[in-house]
């Protein structure tokens, strides 16, 4: 019998360096969509897919992301006592259980995997989540919740996959593809940041997992990877040289990059124009822009 999952890790160390200089101060995390940090796009995510406990990986600098999981009693009271329940009731939507997350830091930037490794101990013997913050997926059914669903049936390790061009292989883990059955991809080998010109396919690793703890006791066997780091797709790929599975799931949905500036504006927009209450107003301003054709 397959275990549930109930654990996730976000990893959320890095230094976000592409939005300096927000991110002198602000932790990319916090950075928002609309009027949501990303981070909180996230944790619904994961809430939806029946996540009850929540690992950050964090680094210095980012106490921000701390507090903004805190409970703020003096705000809720404001809004208590001037009527706003509205506003009252969309705050508690993001309190968080005592005792439900736990933070711990990755002392050093040594990679992705380095720092999912680092949650060994809080994860024990359970089949667990990683969720990539930066990764936003619009979905009507949440994808890590359509992974949930999909991993119920084939057990194994799952990664969300997405077709990508073959220009932009190289910035993406890539799956090698053994079979293909509906959404779900058997895997047979699996490269992080190919070189251009060497991916297996264009089915791109996207920053969700279910991953066995057997994962975890790979990254004693695997060394440096791709950018002289410690990579999560290294520790994921060993599990086939142990011969167990591995399995790509395309999820349907839209999947924006924020971790890029451009990815970021698009997602963004996209948001803003799914809310009733912005959708004609920046609709009308897309439409009057007279943008020159490039
Ligand atoms: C990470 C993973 C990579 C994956 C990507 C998805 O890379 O290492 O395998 O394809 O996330 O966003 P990063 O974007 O952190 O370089």
């Amino acid at each position: 019998m397959k275990r549930k999952v109930t654990k996730a890790i976000f990893p959320v160390a890095g230094l976000g360096t592409r939005f300096l200089p927000a991110t002198k101060s602000v932790p990319k995390e916090i950075m928002t969509l609309v009027d949501r940090p990303l981070i909180q796009y996230a944790i619904d995510e994961a809430r939806a897919a029946g996540i009850e406990d929540f690992i950050f990986v964090t680094s210095r600098g980012k106490s921000a992301l701390e507090d903004y999981f805190d409970l703020a009693p003096d705000l809720e009271a404001a809004l208590e006592s001037s009527g706003k329940t509205d506003l009252l009731r969309l705050l508690r939507t993001t309190n968080m259980e005592s005792g439900a997350i736990a933070y711990l830091r990755q002392h050093k930037p040594l990679g992705l995997g380095h720092a999912v490794s680092c949650a060994a101990k809080l994860i024990g013997d359970e089949p667990f989540a990683v969720i990539l913050p930066d990764d936003v997926i619009a979905a009507d059914t949440p994808c890590l919740q359509q992974m949930v669903e999909a991993y119920a049936e084939t057990g194994g390790a799952m990664v969300a996959a997405m077709q990508v061009t073959p220009e932009k292989t190289s910035s993406y883990g890539v799956l090698d593809i053994a079979s293909e059955d509906g959404p779900i991809v058997r895997v047979k080998g699996m490269v992080e940041k190919p070189a251009p010109g060497t991916a297996p396919s264009n089915l791109a690793v996207i920053g969700r997992y279910i991953l066995t703890p057997r994962v975890l006791q790979n990254f004693e066997k695997i060394t440096k990877g791709a950018g002289g780091e410690i990579q999560l797709t290294d520790a994921i790929a060993h599990e086939l040289t142990e011969g167990r599975d591995v399995f790509g799931y395309q999820f349907s949905g839209e999947r924006y990059d924020c971790g890029s500036k451009a990815g970021f504006l698009q997602a963004t927009v996209a948001f803003a124009l799914g809310r009733d209450e912005l959708r004609d107003e920046l609709a009308a301003y897309l439409r009057q822009l007279d943008l020159p054709a490039t």
